[in-house]
């Protein structure tokens, strides 16, 4: 292959500005929250940020910082001929809570770099960004110049922590909390509600499975007696830099006990394709019979009785 002198000259050109380029690197550079907090899978596990320039590509470094999308974050910078390291007088608050750790060196030593460290347990997704890394130096033959390179760190939010609730529907507007594991009739009302984060997009539903014997677990949607209500996604905070990614949703089931329920228990659950499958699931909600029936009839008179209350109570008003 015969490169033409503009193509080699070209070669040159990227090979000599790559080597002279600072390397950003950003270590993992995915991480996982559940709701709010990371479960890491090594103890302790860091996440690190480090800018680094290549020893021979200047004859001296003179500062490096670090910037998270355009707030900075860390610096080194030559103090009485000694690297100084720091967390910027300008870092956003939720950085120093965070706490990480900072090192640097800059000088004519030839070890040049600039690293913060955080606990993964600490981060939030404030950090999920585009980090800058500028280095100022003086090359090996011209002026004093500065250049800048980036690299980024995914954050994803996993939807988890789903409460689940139950109440006893005796009225039109009166319902009394039950405790897992009571005992409950057939042709009672019941009211499950489902709270919890479902993870990053406003999207995302909670899902009602029932379990019998006989079938496992079966999803309930919305049909005929039972209803769901999805409730509306709330709690991403608009703060800046945001600090909770998440929604939070509440969800409500309307289960009407059937005459052939003969085992009862109840989930729900949110799952996320993106960016990987996942799935939280609540605990189970169980219920016991006590082996007595309430005949259709009697639900049937007293859901008539419900309607002609609702009635009169709409007319008075
Ligand atoms: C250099 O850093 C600034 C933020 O300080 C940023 O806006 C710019 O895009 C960066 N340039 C490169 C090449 O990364
Ligand atoms: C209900 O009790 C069962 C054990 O009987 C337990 O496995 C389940 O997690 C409990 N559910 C809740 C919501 O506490």
């Amino acid at each position: 292959m015969i490169l033409s002198l503009f193509e080699l000259v070209n070669v040159l050109f990227l090979f000599g500005d790559a080597f002279t380029q600072p390397i950003l690197t950003v270590s993992p550079n995915n991480v996982i929250l559940y709701g709010d907090a990371v479960t890491s899978t090594a103890t302790p596990s860091y996440v690190t940020i480090e800018c680094r320039m290549q020893s021979m590509s200047a004859r001296e470094v003179y500062s490096v910082y670090i910037k998270r999308f355009a707030q900075d974050l860390a610096e080194v910078s030559l103090l009485n001929g000694q690297s100084m390291s720091k967390i910027s007088d300008l870092a956003p608050n939720d950085v120093r809570t965070k706490n990480p750790e900072i090192s640097g060196s800059v000088g004519s030593s030839s070890d040049w770099f600039l690293r913060i460290r955080y606990l993964q347990s600490r981060m939030d997704c404030a950090d999920g960004a585009t980090y800058h890394c500028r280095v100022t130096y003086k090359p090996n033959s011209g002026d004093t110049t500065t250049t800048n390179v980036s690299s980024t760190l995914s954050v994803s939010v996993r939807p988890g922590n789903l409460q689940i609730l139950a109440l006893r529907v005796v009225g039109v507007s009166n319902s009394i909390q039950v405790d897992n594991n009571s005992l409950v009739q057939r042709g009672e009302q019941l009211e499950l509600t489902c709270n919890g984060n479902t993870g990053q997009s406003s999207g995302n539903i909670i899902e009602w499975f029932k379990m019998t014997s006989s079938t496992g677990y079966q999803i309930l949607l919305s049909s005929g007696e039972d209803t769901v209500d999805d409730g509306n996604p709330a709690g991403i905070s608009v703060g800046s830099p945001p600090t909770i990614c998440h929604y939070q949703r509440t969800s409500r089931l309307r289960y009407l006990v059937k005459t052939n329920d003969n085992s009862l228990s109840f989930r729900c659950e949110v799952a996320v394709a993106q960016p990987t499958t996942y799935k939280a699931f609540s605990q189970e909600f169980m219920f016991r019979f006590d082996g007595r029936l309430i005949s259709t009839c009697t639900v049937h008179r007293l859901s008539i009785v419900v309607i002609l209350l609702s009635g009169i109570a709409t007319w008075s008003i």
